[in-house]
């Protein structure tokens, strides 16, 4: 079976720039993921570990983001969406691990590709969002938060 591309939708969108192009920059890691675990032909064990670091690196900056606006920016909710990074970052380890252990197989990277997609939509859909309404209304009357965003904004994505 052939695995979809994640892709950024309407719903997934959540109206702070930052953290949505940080979510498409993760799609876009994943899916560099998906493309090398869809072939036909043996999957490359070199290229495959390669790019699951590629997407840790990525996944440990976005949630560090996350938790850093949260955090200074007092969010209500900020243990319950830290103890989900947490979880996550739990579970795509185990992955790794029985990746070294038992080398990489196409079973093994589909549930991979499943759990993150499954994961991420989730997360956007129930803490993402939420987290992105306190952000937008906390801006308008914080111009340290506003100034902070953009610093980030620049920061990742220096040609915004
Ligand atoms: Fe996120």
């Amino acid at each position: 079976m052939i695995l979809k591309p994640l892709q950024m939708t309407d719903q997934l969108r959540t109206g702070v720039e930052l953290i949505d192009r940080q979510h498409e920059e993760f799609f876009a890691r994943a899916n560099q993921l998906l493309k090398k675990c869809n072939r036909t032909d043996a999957l490359n064990e070199n290229e495959i570990n390669q790019t699951l670091d590629f997407i840790w690196i990525y996944i440990i900056e976005h949630f560090a983001t996350e938790e850093e606006l949260m955090n200074n920016y007092e969010y209500p909710a900020v243990e319950v969406h830290k103890r989900a990074h947490a979880s996550f970052k739990k579970r795509y380890m185990s992955y790794r691990e029985q990746i070294q252990k038992s080398g990489i197989e196409q079973d093994t990277m589909k549930k991979l590709m499943f759990f993150m997609r499954d994961w991420f939509f989730r997360q956007i859909v129930t803490h993402d969002i939420k987290m992105a309404e306190f952000l937008k209304s906390e801006i308008k009357v914080n111009t340290g938060l506003k100034a902070r965003l953009q610093e980030l904004m620049s920061k990742f994505f220096p040609s915004a």
